[in-house]
């Protein structure tokens, strides 16, 4: 019998709900985004995010089940993103949750929105998609983490590497800012780098050779003293070409390295910066190994991840209780 999971995001400026059959059947999956109401502040404002999520809600949950074409008793488990992200956001899902799983007497499932973004390659999309295989190695990119993590089944992890400080989309949204491209940064440095050539200006690659471990604030402060004494003739379409160049090469040589260093037999690519083209190219034609990718837009943050994670979670009998809290620094594994 089919498994159907109601999947809440609400860690960051995304409200967005989901329904998904087995872990892999997308029903529904809305996302309502916050991007406009940050813009003007050139990044996210916590207090903003979490009120925005209070009044997006429940309109985005009930589009979802309708969406779907699903009642309450069609459902089998509400699973909702606990952490890590803004407390004051995460709450608001999972408050929602909450009451869902409560009234409608079904079991509550709290999801690490890490490993949502990893089971976003659990999901069909137009049935092209092949079945994971372990041991594999999973580069996870996003606005907070940077981390290199070996799955050995499912919910087993163990983490490699991580950045020391700057995360991937940190970075790109940082390095938008100096280049004046507005946020968020990653989608404006990928427009603005089409027309750029990524050999014009010096950008170094931070490898820290001997580690799995990445650090960006760097690469971001090279670019600054290069804005900051005139980039000349040269472009932003350069300046953006050339910073992009420099983080997809260190993040999939390192990646590459990694895997074929631990015997992993794929290497998978996920979080909102995986959703790059650059980034998705280069690591598909410079890997040995067959390369796992969601699309563009399950790479960023979704709900329909969060029910593919929460179905295995159910699977596995790892059913949550009422006093389930939001864990703002959730770790995986
Ligand atoms: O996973 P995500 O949607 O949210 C977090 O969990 O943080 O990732 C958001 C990050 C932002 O920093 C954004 O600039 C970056 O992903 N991003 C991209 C692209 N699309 C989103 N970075 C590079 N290229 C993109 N096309
Ligand atoms: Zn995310």
């Amino acid at each position: 019998m089919s498994l159907r999971i109601l999947g809440i995001e609400t860690s960051c400026d995304e409200t967005a709900a989901a329904v998904v059959e087995d872990g892999r059947r997308i029903l529904s999956n809305l996302v309502a985004s916050q991007v406009n109401l940050h813009a003007r502040y050139g990044g996210i404002v916590p207090e903003v995010a979490s009120r925005q999520h209070l009044v997006a809600i429940v309109p985005i949950v009930e589009q979802a089940m309708a969406e779907a074409r699903l009642g309450w008793k069609d459902i089998d488990a509400v699973a909702v993103t606990a952490g890590p992200g803004l407390a004051g956001s995460l709450l608001v899902g999972m408050n929602t949750a909450k009451a869902i799983a409560l009234v409608q007497g079904l079991p509550l499932i709290g999801v690490n929105h890490l490993e949502g973004h990893i089971y976003a390659n659990w999901l069909m999309e137009a049935g092209t998609v092949p079945y994971p295989a372990f041991p594999l190695i999973c580069l996870i990119v996003s606005g907070g983490h940077t981390d290199l993590v070996v799955m050995k089944g499912h919910g087993h992890y163990l983490l490699l590497g991580r950045t020391r400080d700057d995360a991937a989309g940190e970075a790109f949204d940082k390095a938008a800012r100096i280049l004046g491209l507005g946020y968020p940064g990653g989608p404006a440095i990928q427009e603005a780098a089409r027309g750029g050539d990524a050999a014009a200006l010096k950008l170094p690659r931070p490898w820290l050779r001997g580690s799995d471990d990445f650090s960006f604030s760097g690469l971001k402060t090279a670019l600054l003293r290069l804005v900051e004494a005139g980039i000349g003739s040269r472009s932003i379409a350069d300046a953006a070409a050339g910073f992009q160049q420099a983080v997809v090469d260190v993040l999939v040589t390192k990646t590459i390295e990694a895997a074929t260093g631990h015997d992993m037999v794929q290497i998978m690519l996920v979080g909102g910066v995986a959703a790059n083209e650059l980034l998705r190219s280069t690591m598909t034609q410079r890997s040995p190994l067959p390369v796992l990718l969601p699309s563009p837009g399950l790479c960023t943050d979704n709900a329909a991840m969060i029910a593919a994670c929460g179905y295995h979670r159910l699977q596995a009998g790892k059913i949550d209780a009422w006093d389930l809290d939001v864990m703002p620094n959730l770790k995986l594994g």
